[in-house]
């Protein structure tokens, strides 16, 4: 079993960097519980989640020893059209987070993280009607019990703990997360959230292990199949079909399709 997050060690380390932070031994879902919020930068940490949300309206599966949290972001400053990059963002923090344990991980398009092509993070942010974005991120620290479906595209779930070098921390793991949420925020707001302005679009594409591939989007309703050939500056990742046209895809859940 874990050791339950230090919250005196979180707040010591994040406030100041964040407005505040709560850690509860249980909820239903942390997103769920940010709706009623309305602090920038607020931060509300789970040991676990009775009905934690998914992508797409999955679920996801919230055992101890994983980390659960959600914070809320305000960027006044920030064009509507930018907000969805805050969910790239929440990925590059995953990303920098993986390898501060030595484990080198890519993502999925657009925030799944991958290691050995098996799913250790993700996240769901949500745009409220007041201009703040909930980003929720569910990160499996210790090994999950046995039975966990896979989720979309039969991708099959793992942990930080079983590709570490030693042992993990997760106060640690929580407090570099939040610490590299913040900093990467800190200075995309500042850049009114352009990402190439920020370099938050360069650093995406480099960790974005979907580029490249050949992938199988589904859609509500349709399914694509071609070659993943870039991010756009919009965030949204272009897909060439195998007619050679070019589509945009905002939403959607891709497949990493192995080549024969
Ligand atoms: C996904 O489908 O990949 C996104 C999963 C996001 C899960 C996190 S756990 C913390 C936050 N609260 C929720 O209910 N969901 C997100």
């Amino acid at each position: 079993m874990s050791a339950p997050l230090d919250v005196d060690v979180l707040r010591g380390r994040l406030v100041g960097s964040f407005a505040k932070l709560d850690v509860v031994a249980a909820t239903g879902s942390t997103n769920a519980d940010l709706r009623r919020e309305v602090v920038d930068r607020a931060v509300l940490i789970a040991e676990s989640q009775t009905a934690g949300q998914g992508r797409r309206g999955r679920g996801w599966v919230s055992p101890g020893g994983g980390l659960y949290l959600s914070v809320l972001f305000r960027p006044d400053g920030v064009p509507a059209n930018r907000l969805p990059w805050l969910t790239l963002l929440a990925g590059v923090a995953l990303v920098r987070t993986a390898a501060s344990v030595g484990v080198q991980a890519r993502l999925k398009w657009p925030n799944d993280l991958l290691v050995d092509d098996l799913k250790a993070a993700g996240v769901l942010a949500e745009i409220t009607p007041a201009h703040a974005v909930i980003v929720g991120i569910g990160l499996n620290v210790a090994r999950l019990p046995p039975g966990v479906e896979p989720g979309a595209g039969g991708l099959r779930p793992t942990s930080l703990e079983e590709h570490a070098d030693g042992p993990v921390d997760r106060t640690e793991v929580a407090v570099t997360l939040l610490g590299e949420l913040a900093g990467l925020e800190r200075v995309w707001r500042e850049a009114h959230g352009d990402p190439e302005r920020s370099g938050l679009l360069d650093e995406y594409r480099r960790h974005c292990g979907t580029l490249g591939r050949s992938v199988r989007v589904e859609l509500s309703g349709s399914q694509l199949s071609g070659t993943a050939l870039s991010v756009a500056v919009d965030g949204t990742l272009v897909v060439r079909d195998e007619a050679g046209v070019d589509h945009a895809v905002s939403a959607g859940d891709v497949v990493h399709l192995r080549v024969r």
